[in-house]
Parts: structure tokens; C-alpha cells; sequence
């Protein structure tokens, strides 16, 4: 008998032909008007083998995004877009929910309609963070990110509804449901850290009151396409993006994994940090979220087979995502089932260009 890693699984209304997720990875390939291509449709189809594939981020609005050429959900090119990737990966009998995405304040004025500051609970700078954007020459590179402004009262109303409108674009093109991104020291990371969260209003201050923007997205998300549709991403202590460590760090997610669990969403999904080269999730973390919440739980960040078979047998895992691997392992499940050797992913090729390091790893012979 193969193990449980490889065999088939419900997760909700959908039956996942294994345990294998292809996690959120940002490829930077949107064609004109930041539109899905018919190659990013290719890549998707030739790893639909894993149970889930999660897209890569897409950004909810044109406030929402932080880098050039990453694909949107919120034009109707970039819905048929993702219609026809729905459509290919489906043939293949794979699964697939979007990740919808605003990065707060990890943006710059070049990226921003009209050359304004990026949004995110408070205006203060993070120190060091970058984004992918246009140089002062007009180049595209990668630049320190712009002082953000605070999103004000309806400003978080605006990027609440922008959150359901993506919701409802992702199943009108035929995706299977969404992962709200809430990691990565992206905009809803940012409310959740008690450091980066200096406001005083009902969004700030207390666990309850930084949870307060991400759950209220996640309840009108689920009211416009279910619950059981809906999933949530996190990475609790996590660095990435000039985020501080944060002392309250496991009361707020202990508390927003207790409020996921009582809303029974679609899944939790964890990213551990330590392959961006960043702290990893506390040892003994992971027991706690397991208790706090009952629900399908993803494991995502240096996961191998052996590392991915024991998260499953000892109860921390339902799924586990794969990352880089998948990038140049097109048959990934195949491969670790069988224990066939893996394609080494080529880093330059990671973000931007075209078919080179994307849709030309080839599958085991
Ligand atoms: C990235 O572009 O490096 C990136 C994007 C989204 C993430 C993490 C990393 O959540």
C-alpha cells in the first residue's frame, strides 16, 4: 500500500487524487494588462497531478499589486485568463483555487495608480523591503519599497469588497475556490503583527482588533462563495519582507486559528519560512495550531518526501505543499511516490521571461 501522502482525499466539496499541493509561487509571466497567457496555462495543465495547485498570487486590484507582470483577477481579460488555465487544468482532472492577493504596503509609487503611496495599516517605512517595479530610469528592477499610507476606514471597505469581487471572478472563470494570502509580511500579515499595526482604531491594538480585518474579508469572501471554498495562508514568525519579530506573535495566531476552526474554512495553510532564508515556525508551534484548529491544515516550506509522510502520520498535516520542487518537477507526485531522481529548478529563471525554466522541465522519462 502506498502511503496516505499519495493516495486520493476530500477536501470539502472537491476529491483530491492525492495529498501533494503545488503551493503559491510567483512566476512573473502576465501578458498585456497583466492577463493570464496561454503558456501559464501550459504550466499550470503539466503539473495538475498534484491533488491542489494554489496560483500564484493575484493580485485583487490595481492598488493590490507590488510587482510587474504578475497576473490579476480583477479585469475581465484577466478572468478569461484564468478561464481558459481553469479550463486546462481540469482536463487534467487537477484542482485549483486562486491566491488572492494585496501586498499592503510591500509596493511602489510606479506600480500604484496614479503614483500614490502604497497601502497598509500605518504609514511607517519598512526598513529594507523591495519590490519588483520601475527604477527612476523607467527600468524595471528591483527597488526599495515607497513610504505606505494607512489605509483609512474606507479604504479597508474598498479592499474588503475588492477580496469578494476576486472571489466571485475565480468561480466565475471556473477555479475551484480561494486562498486569502495573509502571509509573507503582505497586507494582511502587516495587520496581524502587533509592531507593524500601530493603529488606533478598531483594526488595531488588541489580537481581536488586528484579526479584525483579515476575518471580516474572510466572512464576506465566504458569503459570496462559500466556506467550504475559502481558504486561509499564514506564516507565523515569519520575516520575509522587513517584517519584526513579534512578541505577540503566538496569541495572534493561536486566536485567528480558533476563529478559522469555528468558521470551518476550506483549509489552514502554514508557510514556513526557512527556504526564503528566514526564521522558521517555533518548534512546538505546530501542535498548538493542530489543537486550535480541527480542519484540513497545508504544510508548506523545505518539505521532502520523508519530512512530508511524518508531518501526515503524526497528525500536523492533512496536505502538504511543495514549492520549488514543483517549479522544475512538472510529475513531482509521480516522482516522490516512485522515488525517481528530481530535476535540480534553475534560479534565474524564476521570475519573468518566457518558456525557458517554466514550461521546459521535462517529465521523467
Ligand atoms: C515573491 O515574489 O518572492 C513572493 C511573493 C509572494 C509571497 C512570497 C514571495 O507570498
Amino acid at each position: 500500500m502506498s502511503h496516505a501522502l499519495f493516495n486520493p482525499v476530500k477536501l470539502g466539496p472537491l476529491e483530491l487524487s492525492n495529498r501533494i499541493v503545488m503551493a503559491p509561487m510567483t512566476r512573473c509571466r502576465a501578458g498585456e494588462g497583466d492577463a493570464p497567457t496561454a503558456l501559464m496555462a501550459e504550466y499550470y495543465a503539466q503539473r495538475a497531478s498534484a491533488g491542489l495547485m494554489i496560483t500564484e498570487g493575484t493580485p485583487v486590484s490595481p492598488q493590490g499589486r507590488g510587482y510587474l507582470w504578475t497576473p490579476g483577477i480583477y479585469t475581465p481579460e484577466q478572468v478569461s485568463g484564468w478561464g481558459r488555465i481553469a479550463e486546462a487544468v481540469h482536463q487534467k482532472n487537477g484542482h485549483l483555487f486562486a491566491q488572492i492577493w494585496h501586498v499592503g504596503r510591500v509596493s511602489h509609487t510606479s506600480l500604484q495608480p496614479e503614483g500614490a503611496a502604497p497601502e497598509g495599516p500605518s504609514d511607517e517605512q519598512p526598513e529594507g523591503a523591495s519590490c519588483f517595479a520601475y527604477d527612476q530610469d523607467g527600468n524595471p528592477g528591483n527597488v526599495p519599497t515607497s513610504r505606505p499610507q494607512a489605509l483609512d476606514a474606507e479604504g479597508i471597505q474598498r479592499v474588503r469588497e475588492a477580496f469578494v469581487q476576486a472571489a466571485r471572478n475565480a468561480r466565475e472563470a471556473g477555479l475551484d475556490g480561494v486562498e486569502i494570502h495573509a502571509a509573507n509580511g503582505y497586507l494582511f500579515d502587516e495587520f496581524l503583527n502587533a509592531k507593524v499595526n500601530q493603529r488606533q482604531d478598531d483594526y488595531g491594538g488588541s489580537v481581536e482588533n488586528r484579526c479584525r480585518f483579515l476575518l471580516e474579508t474572510l466572512d464576506a469572501v465566504a458569503d459570496a462563495i462559500g466556506m467550504e471554498r475559502t481558504g486561509v495562508r499564514i506564516s507565523p514568525n515569519g520575516q520575509f519582507n522587513a517584517m519584526p519579530e513579534d512578541d505577540e506573535m503566538e496569541a495572534t495566531f493561536i486566536y485567528l486559528a480558533k476563529e478559522l476552526d469555528r468558521r470551518a474554512i476550506a483549509y489552514l495553510h502554514l508557510n514556513d519560512q526557512a527556504t526564503f532564508g528566514m526564521p522558521s515556525i517555533p518548534d512546538g508551534f505546530l501542535p498548538k495550531i493542530r489543537a486550535a484548529f480541527s480542519g484540513p491544515i497545508i504544510l508548506c516550506g523545505g518539505y521532502d518526501a520523508p519530512r512530508a509522510k511524518a508531518a501526515i502520520d503524526e497528525g500536523l498535516a492533512d496536505l502538504v505543499g511543495f514549492g520549488v520542487p514543483f517549479i522544475a518537477n512538472p510529475d513531482l507526485p509521480a516522482r516522490l511516490e516512485h522515488d525517481w531522481p528530481l530535476n535540480e529548478a534553475d534560479r534565474d529563471s524564476f521570475y519573468g521571461g518566457g518558456e525557458k525554466g517554466y514550461t521546459d522541465y521535462p517529465a521523467h522519462p
